[in-house]
Parts: C-alpha cells; structure tokens; sequence
C-alpha cells in the first residue's frame, strides 16, 4: 500500500495546522444544511448503539470534507482510520484496513473516485453487509472464505462527484455537496483563527481577507498566517488594513480572490484561443497545468464566479472575465 499519497500528489496535500481543526459540530463554522443533518443523524445513531450510516462528502478542495470526518468521529465517539483512493492499491490493501476496524468506527477514504476497480468491488459487500470475501490458497486449492467485519462505517470524500460509480454512489446512506463559504461564515472562521493565534487583527482586515479567499476555509488560514507574517516584520504585529491589503496584494491575490494560476488560465483562454471555445486538454498544456487540477480546483470557482462557462465544444470565457482582466473585446461577441 503505498502511504505517501496524502502526502503527495493528492490534491488536498495541504492539511490544515491540528490547532486550527475544529472538533465538534458546534466549534465547526458554516455548512448549517451539513451541520444539521449530520447531528440528527449521529444522535439517532448513537440512540441505537448503531453504526452511522455511510457517509459521503464531496465539493471542491479544502471546504472541509476532512474536517467533516473527523468531527464526526469524534462525536460518535469512534476511532477514524484515514485513507485515500489512489493509496490503496490492491484489495489486499484494503481488506488489512476493514479487518482493522472495531465496531462502530470510522473509515474515511479521501478522494474516493480514484480507488481502482477491484479494490470498489470488495467495498460493496462490506459496505452493505459488513462482510468481505477473501481469496486463499493457490492455483486449484483457491477459495473464497467469507470474513464478518464488525459494523462500521466509510465516510467517503470526493471532489468529483461524477467519477463515481453508480453502485458505489448508490450504497452512501447520507451524501452530502460542501458549498463554497460565504464571507460572513469565512470571516467568523477568520476571527476564530485570529483568536487561537492571539493575533490583534481588525474588523475591516478580517472582511478583506473573507473577500480575497474565494469561499474556501483553507485559503482563510493559509492567507491568514501569510498575512501575519507581514504584520509582525512590518508593523509590529499589528493586521490592520493597509498591512492585510499590502500582503494580499504581494502574493498577488486580486479583490475577488484570483490568483496567478488563475490569471494564466484567464490569459490562455482569452489570448491563445481568442475566449474559447477550447478544449480543456489544449488549455491545460498550454498553461502547463494537470487537467484535473484545473477541473477540480481552478474552474469551480471560475465557474462560481461566471468568469467560465463549459460549452460542449468546450470552455468559453465570458464578458465578466473580459472585464475583470480589462481585456477588450469585439461590440456584439456576447449578444
Ligand atoms: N468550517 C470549515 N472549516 C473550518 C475551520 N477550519 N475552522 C472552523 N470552521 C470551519
């Protein structure tokens, strides 16, 4: 099994300080729909000494599907395992993991969608009846023994909620979709960081920050401690406005929160393919970036932001994008 992959070229590599993880429901900020659900959902289980139901997350990265996971471990009062899809390579793999588990614990297995198919294939029966099949012995003396599992369950998280199989979608007794944060919810998650650092930090650059960090809690952090930094070398600790808007703007983070990667996505689209329409694959090497990448954490929000829109003959930048990045465009292109 390999064990760098959350480490590694997983897409949510970037794992939040353990200080800053909230550990209840209630410490948890925004996502009130998720929030509510999942409560209703763990006190019934817990009501009946059961297992919780299956459990699956997806949305784009770093809005806190981990996060997620592990509250709910904590609230059940369980013990979470963490794995991912592309870590767990063979079934083997991952029959050592469910054979680990005592009754009532987590599984949680990020970025779902990547698990290869025969290791899909000896989730099923463990997922529904707690039970896998194992093959032993050689050649002519090969069997299949059945091995009860205890009960269990797998929270599942994804970022591509249309990669998954049918059968593997279909056995998640809950799913939910994380939506991007808003800047009320991102700014409370900003004061809350501010506060577990001792950080002095205004109203106004809490708010600027929210702006800049394009509905997402890991951007708040990371740009927050960035932001800090400026701060303490240049203004004696203190995060006032011209210090927030001073590091935001080095980084290079513009007012909507698009970064340079952005740009060289908006800049490819607009100036090689003349605003699209163009095939993701085209995009992609001529910025040098990985599809999936760009499909998972570059145009969601792009999207959100109705800077892009996904045509069948491919992506198109839209008049906003034109406007935002002051590109000019021809009278009549968007009538
Ligand atoms: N909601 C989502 N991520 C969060 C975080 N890091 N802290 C508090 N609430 C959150």
């Amino acid at each position: 099994m390999r064990d760098d992959v959350l480490s590694g070229d997983s897409l949510n590599d970037e794992v939040e300080p353990i200080e800053l993880r909230p550990k209840t429901l209630k410490e948890y900020i925004g996502q009130d729909h998720v929030k509510e659900m999942m409560s209703i959902f763990i006190k019934a289980a817990k009501q009946r000494h059961e297992a919780l139901d299956h459990v699956l997350l997806y949305g784009p990265p770093g809005l806190g599907k981990t996060t997620l996971a592990n509250i709910v471990a904590n609230e059940v009062g369980a013990n979470i395992k963490i794995s991912s899809g592309p870590s767990i390579e063979k079934s083997g793999d991952l029959a050592v993991l469910l054979t680990s588990l005592e009754a009532g614990d987590i599984l949680f297995i990020d970025e779902i969608h990547r698990l290869p198919r025969v290791v899909e294939e000896v989730l099923y029966p463990a997922m529904e009846d707690f039970a896998i099949d194992l093959i032993v012995g050689k050649e002519e003396t090969q069997k299949s023994i059945r091995v009860d599992l205890p009960p269990f369950t797998l929270i599942g998280a994804t970022t591509r909620y249309g990669d998954l199989t049918g059968p593997l979608r279909d056995r998640f007794g809950v799913v939910h979709k994380l939506e991007y944060y808003d800047a009320d919810a991102l700014k409370t998650i900003c004061s809350r960081t501010a506060a577990i650092y001792g950080a002095d930090m205004d109203d106004k650059s809490k708010a600027e920050l929210a702006k800049r960090s394009r509905g997402t809690p890991r951007i708040v952090n990371r740009l927050f401690r960035r932001v800090r930094d400026f701060a303490d070398v240049l203004n004696e600790g203190v995060i006032d406005l011209p210090i927030t808007k001073k590091a935001l703007d080095k980084l290079q983070i513009d007012e909507l929160g698009l970064d340079q990667k952005d740009y060289d996505y908006l800049n490819g689209l607009i100036e090689k393919f003349g605003g699209g329409p163009v095939g993701v694959e085209s995009l992609a090497s001529s910025i040098s970036e990985e599809v999936t990448t760009i499909e998972d954490v570059y145009e969601p929000f792009l999207l959100k932001l109705g800077f892009v829109k996904r045509t069948p003959r491919g992506r198109m930048a839209t008049e906003h994008a034109y406007k935002h990045l002051k590109k000019p465009f021809q009278g009549g292109l968007f009538e």
